[in-house]
């Protein structure tokens, strides 16, 4: 990866000077800096700025209203990303805080061989805190690109970003051309829009529809790209696939040429000093309707970009061709030991192993009266994921604090499903847990009763709502609870939830195949390390 780290020239450190002061940092330790003769590097500065602005600001405010600023390691690596070659140069950097993304944008652009004529910058930014610190950034751009005879031209708009974005962006007969942008940086703000808001009412009547307000930003953004501009973005992965972003994907994979996605392997690496525990990945898209034959995928597993693992995957490995849900695989390992690879091994599908996956039909908050502490006379057991023990069900469990039963009536009728062989999974991990995907067999031999109720935090895999074979289910909960499937799950999946809809896509081994693995599992599933020895065997079987 190219180096672009600027060291500053002489004018711009008074500038830089006063701007350190101002944020507290001791004329001492500026005059060591120099004294030392250390690369005084803008990066540092930013990121002092950004140490300065979280200090004086507390993280609960900010956790209101998303304000994570980037660490300036990954703006300069983002900034890194755009192609080069532009002689006038139109940055947008919708909610730029302190505006560090739109800063290491204008540095980079210097420290190229081919640098522009002129650069403009339109940054929004609501929250008057981080104003301040933001007119200085612009202003140290301004003095920057002087001193390197370009034309600079800086606006900071204290408004909305996304009523401005729709005004501007509304389509009219009448409508003068509106100017477009270049280049657009973007750490957006993450937070849930509620869909009775009046934003959410204009969002709809402009054809957004999307229910976090970060993925409302590249929507906007990408409107106001020129054919052929630029993205770069960090954010949270949970678009890349779940039935919530589906109009976003669509969206975002129609008008965007993807072309370069950075994983973060760390969850706490981003923005660790913050405490975000949000999965986030960076990307690069250029506006318009070609799409490309191949995308760089990159990992690193610090924030050292200079080790950047990158490998190039073709397209329709990572947006499967016809894939309605448009998921977006996110593959980093190389292609022979990708999770991808190994599992093409199993070829089946749910659909034609004739099975079906479904959530949970009792929500116990809604069925509250009928639930039961204990199994009594006309009750049924009600299973939760604090019945998992050892890849079954181990029913009751009278320590916990769900109710281990519910009331058998016509009211309960159509919540309640035969006994059976069936293969329960979580659908809810916590972050740390090890595992997405967990598997138990509901084994009717071990539980007396004609009905079960199945709670809403489980998905259960059935035979169009009844049991399965035994040896079948058995396979089928080995198979899932195998680290190949695990790994395979977490390509598409950002977040800890396991919709049924992210298990119907998943390949699965034939019925020959479930059979035979389910003779490995006798009264409790076996070790991980056995499981994966056992699926690896499959494995080696379908290759000779
Ligand atoms: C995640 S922070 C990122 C800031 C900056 N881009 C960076 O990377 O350091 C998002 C910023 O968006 C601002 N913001 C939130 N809602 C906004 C809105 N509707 N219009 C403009 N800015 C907004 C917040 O105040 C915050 O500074």
């Amino acid at each position: 990866m190219p180096n672009h780290r600027v060291q500053l020239t002489r004018p711009c450190c008074g500038l830089w000077l006063i701007l350190l002061l101002g944020h507290g940092i001791k004329l001492q330790d500026f005059a060591f800096m120099v004294e030392n003769d250390i690369m005084i590097e803008s990066m540092h500065t930013l990121d002092y700025v950004r140490k300065s602005f979280n200090s004086t600001t507390s993280r609960t405010d900010r956790s209101k209203i998303g304000q994570f600023l980037t660490p300036a390691a990954i703006a300069q690596f983002m900034s890194s990303m755009f192609e080069t070659g532009l002689q006038e140069v139109r940055i947008l950097d919708p909610g730029a805080g302190a505006g560090v993304l739109f800063a290491t944008s204008v540095e980079t652009l210097l420290s190229q061989e081919n640098r522009p004529l002129s650069i403009k910058v339109v940054a929004y930014e609501t929250d008057s805190t981080v104003l301040p610190y933001l007119e200085e950034t612009l202003n140290r751009c301004h003095l920057l690109c002087i001193s390197n005879s370009i034309e600079f031209h800086g606006i900071i708009k204290r408004e909305d970003f996304v009523s401005a974005a729709i005004a501007e962006t509304r389509e009219s007969l009448f409508a003068v051309p509106r100017e477009r942008f270049t280049h657009v940086i973007l750490n957006p703000p993450y937070k849930k829009i509620n869909s009775q808001t009046a934003m959410s009412r204009m969002l709809y009547s402009s054809g957004i529809e999307v229910a976090n307000l970060y993925a409302v930003f590249v929507w906007l953004s990408m409107r106001l790209l020129e054919s052929g501009g630029q993205m770069v973005a960090i954010t949270p992965r949970s678009f890349c696939n779940g039935p919530y972003f589906k109009k976003f994907r669509a969206a975002f994979l129609r008008m965007m040429n993807l072309k370069q996605i950075y994983i973060f392997e760390s969850r706490k690496k981003a923005f660790g000093d913050d405490n975000v525990l949000q999965e986030n990945i960076i990307y690069h898209a250029v506006r318009g309707l070609q799409k490309p034959e191949s995308i760089k995928i990159s990992a690193s597993e610090d924030l050292d970009f200079d080790k950047v693992r990158t490998i190039s995957i073709p397209y329709g490995r990572v947006v499967h061709l016809g894939d309605r849900d448009m998921f977006i695989h996110l593959d980093v390992d190389d292609a022979d030991a990708s999770p991808a690879e190994r599992i093409k091994c199993f070829t089946s599908s749910l659909n034609k192993l004739g099975l079906s996956v479904s959530t949970g039909r009792v929500v116990d908050f809604r069925a509250r009266g009928y639930l039961r502490q204990s199994p009594q006379k006309e009750t049924v057991p009600l299973i939760y994921p604090c019945h998992f023990l050892n890849g079954f069900i181990n029913w009751p469990v009278e320590s916990g604090r769900k109710p281990n039963a519910i009331v058998s009536s016509a009211e309960t009728s159509d919540l309640l499903v035969e006994a059976g062989f069936y293969v329960l999974t979580k659908r809810f991990s916590s972050k740390e847990q090890q595992r997405r995907v967990m598997a138990a067999i509901y084994d009717p031999a071990m539980i007396d009763t004609r009905l079960v109720g199945f709670e809403n935090h489980l998905n259960y895999f059935h035979n169009q709502g009844k049991g399965l074979p035994a040896d079948l289910a058995k396979g089928l909960a080995l198979y899932l609870n195998s680290t190949i499937v695990d790994q395979y799950f977490r390509l598409f999946s950002g977040h800890t939830q396991v919709n049924a809809t992210d298990l119907r896509k998943m390949p699965y081994p034939t019925r020959e195949q479930l059979l035979r693995l389910g003779t490995y599992v006798k009264e409790r599933m076996p070790d991980q390390e056995t499981i994966d020895a056992i699926i690896e065997k499959e494995c080696l079987n379908c290759e000779q």
